[in-house]
């Protein structure tokens, strides 16, 4: 990776504007998961420990180029505030704090201000460059720490790097990228991928990308019913891509997939419905697969401990409700018990997780979802691509 980070610059007494991802779950007004927002701690220490003012800039949720109030970032700066027993100011009227007012250029350090979101900006997801100039403008110095929206082409996450006059990385990109990509160059092996999720399209390049890497790919959730029919099963009601079973073949022939011997189903999907055990060939034709079965989630677990690098994306079945949710914990369990380097991406796996009490367990879990599995994929990320051309473009300079 041939980019600038914070040690290669002098930030003491000059604003610095950080890209971080905050986009954390609500629960109405409060904060319910402050993963995200602990993750930036080590940065924001770094920063006011070399004395320079910070300015953060993140998006939350999906608004649609406009104030929405529903998605303020006003609960994030309440909680990071907390987290920091500092007072944490979210600034709405941004240009005029920071680019028009003749105030604008005195930088206090050792102060922490956020931006409203980003995504109130028309300008944001069309990744404009005047937006992104401006963002640029904001500090001395522009900080792309936000690993979660790295693959995010967006004005705060490509435009505002390649305008800025000094840009470089958080610690925290560097950190994800770093473990990620080396779990993936030169694992320890076996290398076990474990997989699950809806659907079979949404992780085609991951598992292809994968079936090249891992010595066993373990399937689960609704994308393994696409490798049971590919091998001739018939899934009563359950989710699948017959479209893509031909790919799965190829998946499972590229690498080692061991197929699920038998499943959970239920004629429903909720609280109150009940879950069934059925061998694979037997799934009854008014049935959805909801779950690995017992006899899967034993074998995998079985080789997961025997693993030494294990990289998990996805459950294996529908944990939101417990009678669903076996397969996964079986899994987690595994996954937080073996002597494994143990790595974890994506919010349902997360929340997997966390609904089994076992994320300290894994060694790391990376906060990126969709740049998680683009890194994963092999994917150029276009925040990483913006900051190498700027520090090449730096360098030629210097
Ligand atoms: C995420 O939660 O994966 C990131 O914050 C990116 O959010 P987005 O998918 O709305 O761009």
């Amino acid at each position: 990776m041939n980019i600038r980070t914070l040690d290669d610059i002098e930030i003491r007494n000059k604003r610095v504007a950080i890209r971080v991802d905050l986009n954390v779950p609500l629960n109405g007004t409060e904060v319910a998961n402050d993963e995200r927002i602990r993750a930036i701690l080590p940065t924001l220490k770094l920063c006011r420990d070399r004395g320079a003012e910070v300015v953060l800039l993140s998006h939350l949720g999906r608004p649609d180029g406009a104030q929405d109030s529903r998605f303020s970032l006003q609960p994030v700066a309440t909680r990071l505030s907390q987290l920091l027993d500092l007072p944490v100011k979210l600034v709405a009227e941004w240009r005029a704090t920071y680019l028009n007012s003749g105030l604008s250029k005195r930088v206090r350090p050792g102060e922490i201000s956020i931006l409203e979101n980003v995504r109130f900006e028309s300008g944001e997801k069309k990744n404009d460059q005047e937006l992104g100039r401006e963002f640029a403008s904001i500090g001395e110095i522009y900080v792309m720490d936000a690993f979660g929206t790295a693959h995010r082409a967006h004005a705060s996450t490509n435009a505002a790097i390649e305008c800025a006059e000094v840009a470089c990385a958080g610690p925290l990109l560097i950190q994800e990228i770093q473990t990620i990509e080396r779990a993936l160059k030169d694992p320890k092996r076996p290398l076990i991928a474990v997989i699950g999720g809806s659907k079979i399209s949404g992780k085609l390049e991951v598992l292809h990308h994968l079936s090249k890497l891992a010595d066993s790919i373990l399937v689960g959730g609704g994308m393994a019913n696409t490798f049971l029919l590919a091998h001739g099963h018939q899934l009563g009601q359950s989710l699948v891509e017959p479209d893509l079973a031909g790919e799965a073949r190829s998946i499972a022939s590229a690498a080692k997939v061991p197929l699920p011997v038998d499943v959970m189903t239920s004629n429903g999907i909720s609280s109150s419905s009940i879950a069934t055990l059925r061998r694979c060939k037997d799934v009854h034709q008014h049935e959805t697969i909801v779950d690995i079965g017992p006899n899967t989630a034993r074998m995998y677990a079985s080789m997961i401990r025997k693993a030494a690098t294990v990289l998990w994306n996805g459950p294996m079945g529908v944990f939101e409700f417990d009678q669903f949710g076996e397969g996964t914990r079986v899994v987690a369990e595994a996954i937080a018990d073996t002597s494994a380097m143990t790595i974890a991406g994506g919010g349902d796996t997360i929340a997997a997780l966390d609904r089994n009490g076992l994320r300290s367990e894994i060694d790391y879990v990376s906060t990126g979802g969709g740049a998680f599995l683009n890194l994963v994929e092999g994917k150029e990320l276009p925040s990483l691509t913006a900051l190498e051309k700027h520090a090449s473009r730096t360098l030629a300079v210097d």
